[in-house]
């Protein structure tokens, strides 16, 4: 079938605007398209090579993925060595390396730099002829590389065809392959979702990436690139310096790295140095450097090079912020909240500056997903002012005695069972009201307002009770003396009778309110209530299962497991036990519901409440004797109408139902001891 014209000229056409449009989206970063309008184009040529066949020629934007998986990568051999550079790592390295350049040259001048950001990702070459490009391959050894021109077409900032018309015959760039940081991050929640395994780091993801054989896969892994150098040129010119050879590959359509700047010497390079150094973590991609270039390729061929490396640059490293050391030990860690976390003592190791011989492990998970066992060599990293962690693992130099890291079956700091839920990844140490770990945190919420709200009683005070091993457990506050208390920084005896006071008021309480104070987890407020209405007995609670737990509106298996967890516990069943002795008592739920004047009422919630959560408002109306439903009929005392209540309150008002608003409700509450305080 032959073609119309008009239709191949429309084709030309449309990939001319394609790569352009990509050009200016992936290498200089400046759209003046929108994607809409972008795959509105791609479309339309994708459907003209669908009804033409013959029209698809393979530096078409649209031929980037679709090649078969190879069996393996063919070798190829570069025509100019891939080189690899000389490092530096301070300042006077820097220096020094001016001073060889001018000793070789036999002169005293100050040396004109390019200075780019060494990016941290995989070196390749790429060979256009006439300006399309007709293979990839990877550095290897310098000498030979790997054929990977199918998985370097999926990327869509190499130009799979060069614009502009002073392209030299053959023209072969050189540059760095990266997966920038954000991707990375994709690719590895996508995998860990999968149960994949997850990448290291982002260079080693592109590293594996730019390998798979299958070239539909490194498509999906969105890998970019940077271009730092040319290597062979035939047929053609190239600029004269460094500097303007980059402009040459930005406006031939290839992507150059945007910092690149020159700068006159080896001081005002070590400024350059420093200030990407300050930028290195704004970054979307990784690097561990900086590389030096004399701008001059004049002088660069004057210089000329050592075996493996040009005399004319330098890599000036940023101190790594990653290394290898042994794992000695692993300690686990309770926290004020009780979390039990493994934290991994290290042999001390210089890492970014500084030596380390600690790192964190998180949780159980982390460790299992690392594969980690103490006496592994393992990376540790260390980047800006985070906690260091543990990156991988050396598997490979495991040695023969290497244990097995198991979670302590008790608490490291008082003994209790340590439990790990279903589900949870976070380990906890169930001695809520014993641990010293907790201690002062459990003291602190016990005494709290919504508990057993002891006036007096702040922050301080709690800790220097426990710093002078005056008490350990919230039982303990109330055998606290009078002459106790004086001895005590800044408590006059008239502070410390108010607190005894205060400690005796506390005592008459009520259910819902004492089991908050127990500090159980993810027993807040509201879930207390609920429990004290459903067991209207401690003891009863105490003994209480899971199935019957979860019988108690807004329990789920979770929380049923720390409630049974806590009372599992001995020490805390004795603190509770040593509270009751002390005269701690509370009216009998069945009484207070009796003789509460909302029994046999039925109240509805319609709206949002700003003061209070629904199930806070229902717990206390329940408490109250009320019965709470969900709609509203004849049947109905009252409805609290919150902010933007609907058809529940126009159903109140057509019915002549009573209707509260939540300040009204808050008033009758508290009137009825159910208020804040
Ligand atoms: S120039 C002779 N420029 O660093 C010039 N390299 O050991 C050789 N790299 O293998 C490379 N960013 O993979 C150069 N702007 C940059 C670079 C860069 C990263 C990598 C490259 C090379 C290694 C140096």
């Amino acid at each position: 079938m032959s073609i119309p014209r008009e239709i191949a000229e429309e084709a030309a056409s449309l990939r001319k605007t394609i790569s352009y449009h990509n050009y200016r989206y992936h290498a200089l970063d400046e759209t003046e398209i929108t994607d809409g309008e972008f795959d509105r184009l791609f479309q339309r040529l994708k459907s003209l090579e669908a009804d033409y066949p013959e029209l698809v020629t393979d530096d078409s934007p649209t031929q980037r993925v679709g090649a078969a998986p190879l069996a393996s990568f063919s070798q190829v051999q570069h025509e100019l060595p891939m080189l690899s550079l000389d490092n530096a790592f301070s300042k006077e390295d820097l220096i020094d390396f001016e001073r060889r350049i001018n000793s070789r040259l036999g002169s005293a001048q100050t040396i004109t730099f390019t200075c780019e950001p060494k990016i941290d990702g995989v070196a390749v070459s790429l060979m256009y002829e006439d300006g399309k490009l007709v293979r990839a391959a990877t550095r290897g050894d310098g000498t030979t590389g790997e054929d990977i021109t199918q998985n370097v077409r999926t990327i869509e900032s190499v130009p799979l065809r060069l614009q502009g018309d002073d392209l030299p015959r053959r023209l072969e760039v050189r540059g760095e392959i990266y997966i920038a940081r954000s991707t990375f991050e994709r690719i590895n929640q996508q995998a860990q979702a999968a149960g994949e395994k997850i990448f290291a780091n982002p260079r080693n993801a592109a590293a594996g990436s730019i390998r798979q054989l299958d070239p539909r896969l490194t498509a999906k892994r969105k890998l970019t690139m940077f271009c730092y150098s040319v290597g062979l040129v035939e047929g053609g010119n190239m600029a004269t310096t460094q500097y303007e050879i980059l402009a040459q590959l930005r406006q031939w359509g290839l992507r150059v790295n945007p910092l690149v700047r020159t700068v006159e010497g080896a001081e005002a390079g070590y400024s350059f140095y420093e200030d990407i150094l300050s930028q290195r973590q704004d970054l979307d991609y990784e690097i561990d450097g900086v590389v030096f270039k004399v701008n001059s390729i004049d002088l660069q061929q004057a210089l000329g090079m050592l075996t493996r490396t040009p005399r004319w640059a330098i890599a000036f490293k940023f101190p790594a912020e990653q290394a290898l050391t042994r794992l000695l030990d692993v300690e686990f860690q309770v926290g004020r909240t009780g979390a039990v976390t493994p934290v991994a003592r290290l042999e001390p190791v210089r890492v970014g500056g500084v030596t380390i011989s600690n790192a964190t492990l998180h949780n159980m998970d982390e460790i299992a997903r690392l594969g980690l066992k103490i006496g592994d060599t393992v990376l540790v990293q260390r980047a800006g002012d985070v906690i260091p962690k543990v990156v991988s693992v050396d598997h490979a130099s495991r040695p023969e005695d290497a244990r097995d890291i198991i979670l302590p079956a008790t608490c490291p700091a008082c003994g209790s069972e340590v439990v790990l839920l279903e589900g949870e990844v976070i380990a906890r140490c169930s001695g809520g009201l014993i641990c010293s770990a907790q201690r002062k945190e459990s003291i602190r919420h016990f005494a709290s307002r919504l508990a057993m709200d002891i006036e007096g009683l702040g922050d301080k005070l709690v800790e220097q009770l426990v710093d002078e091993g005056l008490i350990t457990s919230p039982a303990d506050l109330y055998q606290l003396t009078e002459a106790q208390l004086v001895g005590l920084e800044r408590m006059a005896p008239k502070s410390a009778n108010n607190l005894l006071a205060a400690l005796d008021k506390s005592k008459t309480t009520t259910l819902p309110r004492f089991i908050y104070a127990l500090g159980i987890q993810e027993v807040g407020e509201s879930t207390a209530r609920n429990l004290a209405l459903h067991f209207a007995d401690i003891h009863a609670l105490e003994q209480a299962g899971p199935e019957e737990l979860q019988a108690v509106p807004d329990i789920g298996p979770i929380v049923a497991g720390k409630i049974v967890a806590f009372f599992h516990q001995e020490d805390n069943r004795k603190v509770i036990e040593s509270l009751l002795a002390t005269g701690i008592s509370w009216p009998s739920i069945e009484t207070s519901v009796a003789s509460a004047t909302l029994a046999g009422e039925v109240w509805v919630l319609t709206g949002t409440l700003t003061q209070l959560t629904r199930n806070e408002a229902k717990a206390r109306l329940q408490a109250l004797g009320a019965k709470v439903a969900g709609s509203v009929s004849k049947n109905t005392t009252c409805v609290v109408a919150g902010d933007a209540a609907g058809s529940k309150l126009t159903k109140a008002q057509e019915l002549g139902v009573k209707v509260l608003s939540e300040e009204e409700l808050l008033v009758m509450l508290q009137s009825h001891g159910q208020g804040n305080s």
